[in-house]
């Protein structure tokens, strides 16, 4: 094959913590204790614990069967399963590669924060410290403005540590991750105990996982479950299937699959209680509601959290570590998807993994330099929406059909239980052909039946066109060119 010498993973654990850093992420702190409140509490974990087991487990299983027995990155496995479909691996990773993007810019966001933690710069008003400060925030998605210096600093020193963590691939990445995945472990029980302990807090818990029965039956909150376990797998992208690529034959799946699958789940439980013991004691010392600081995504982590921060003692202490968390909770994610591109491009076109991954950094950095700009937020948000959403609904829909009808799913699972410790049933088989396509053909349906409603966020449909449709269709078109060179690759293997 056209890559070399194949790199494999230095041990098991290397290869469970660098999936799991990979499914652990920001999601999880700040979208998963979200989700999970607003749409029944307990209730809620019921749904996700469900739509782990039907649906987000079994696709993980089949992105590393395709990895490790089919072989290769996304392009060249799903090339394998048909030559017709490779583009359908490429398309994966370049939606993987536009995440990146603006994933990085987020870091960037943290690595400025956490700077700016030691000396509490955010001072009494962090909304506006985060919008004008240090976002610059224009009043319009079509008001780009210039780049911010300090956030475009940052970007360059997150890119510098993606590309140093996957410099000699399966090989760095299987060292870095003993740091950047247990220390954000680490970090999160502490503030979970100190959380804890801060007066209001149960009343924040109480908030996240008191259960409403009831909202079991609205149809939206198994939407939210189906779309969080897909989302915080981090299926979808290639990622899983190229970091089972570098498993050595003979590898266990389904026990692998189920420890980062649970670990996951649990970290973003977890991660609930940082999250809601902080916001417990907030609303106290307020005097409102809970319900009234809960905010998810970046207003949580750089506005809503600073604001905390300023209620405590220790508050500089507090606010790097919970900076530091966001980092390192974000850097696996982010150079799991880098690694799935640079896997890809080294297969198809034999390229040297060095230069491939200088070029892949640079430019995915050069595209990134617009969410520095005045109105990168806005464009960021739209970006991430219709990236983690729709492609990865599509992706998952075709992976599955394309495995579960096009191919000896039977077979596959023989292979898979040869190596494995717990077997897996014909269950499994049911979901990929049946369960797996359904969930992710109706949340794709759901989503763009939304769409054609009313545009995303209340933009303008330009700007929805330029930052959602166009990224996908440009996707697919590349996808389709590229699959074609992996297609000749394998016919001559
Ligand atoms: N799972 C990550 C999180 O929970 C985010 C994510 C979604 C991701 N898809 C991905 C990360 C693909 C890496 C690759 O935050």
């Amino acid at each position: 094959m056209a890559f070399g010498e194949k790199v494999y993973w230095d041990n098991r654990m290397a290869f469970v913590l660098a999936a799991i850093g990979s499914a652990i992420g920001l999601g999880n702190i700040w979208r998963f204790p979200y989700i999970c409140y607003k749409y029944g509490g307990g209730a809620f974990l019921v749904a996700y614990i469900i739509a782990l087991i039907i649906a987000g487990l079994p696709l993980l299983i089949l992105e590393f069967s395709l990895g490790q027995k089919i072989g290769g990155s996304a392009p060249t496995s799903i090339g394998k399963v048909s030559k017709k479909f490779a583009w359908l691996g490429w398309m994966a990773i370049i939606v993987g590669f536009f995440i990146t993007t603006y994933y990085a810019v987020i870091m960037s966001w943290a690595a400025n924060y956490l700077v700016h933690s030691l000396s509490l710069a955010w001072g009494d008003d962090p909304r506006t410290f985060f919008y004008t400060n240090v976002l610059g925030l224009s009043d319009g998605i079509f008001k780009i403005g210039s780049p911010r210096i300090p956030l475009l600093i940052g970007l360059v020193v997150v890119w510098a540590w993606i590309i140093l963590s996957i410099w000699k691939g399966a090989k760095t990445v299987s060292k870095v991750v003993y740091v950047t995945v247990t220390l954000p472990w680490l970090i999160l029980l502490i503030l979970v105990i100190g959380g804890l302990t801060l007066p209001g807090a149960f009343k924040g818990i109480a908030y996240y996982l008191t259960p409403n029965w009831s909202a079991l039956l609205n149809p939206e909150l198994w939407q939210a479950a189906f779309t969080q376990v897909f989302f915080s797998l981090s299926v979808g992208f290639g990622v899983m299937i190229a970091y089972a690529s570098f498993l050595p034959p003979k590898s266990d799946i389904v026990n692998n699959a189920f420890i980062i699958g649970l670990s996951d789940a649990a970290t973003a439980f977890v991660g609930g209680f940082a999250v809601f013991s902080a916001l417990g004691y907030y609303a106290q010392i307020q005097g409102v509601s809970v319900a009234e600081v809960m905010k998810s995504g970046p207003e949580l982590a750089f506005v809503t959290y600073p604001a905390i921060i300023n209620h405590l003692p220790l508050g500089p202490l507090v606010g790097v570590l919970f900076f530091v968390m966001l980092l390192t909770l974000a850097i696996d994610s982010a150079f799991s998807l880098v690694e799935a591109v640079v896997a890809g491009v080294m297969e198809t076109f034999g390229t040297n993994r060095t230069k491939t991954n200088i070029a892949v950094g640079i430019l995915a950095f050069l595209i990134g330099i617009i969410y520095t700009t005045t109105a990168g937020l806005y464009w960021l948000d739209v970006v991430d929406y219709y990236m983690s959403y729709f492609a990865l609904f599509a992706v998952a829909f075709l992976e599955a059909v394309l495995v579960g009808w096009l191919f000896d799913t039977e077979k596959l699972r023989r292979q898979i239980n040869e190596t494995s410790l717990v077997h897996i049933g014909r269950w499994w088989v049911i979901s990929v052909r049946i369960i797996v396509p359904l969930a992710a053909l109706v949340l794709l349906v759901l989503t763009i039946g939304g769409r054609i409603k009313s545009a995303y966020g209340g933009y303008p449909r330009t700007a929805e066109l330029i930052a959602g449709w166009i990224p996908i269709l440009f996707a697919i078109v590349l996808g389709v060119l590229l699959g074609k060179s992996t297609a000749k690759m394998l016919q001559k293997e």
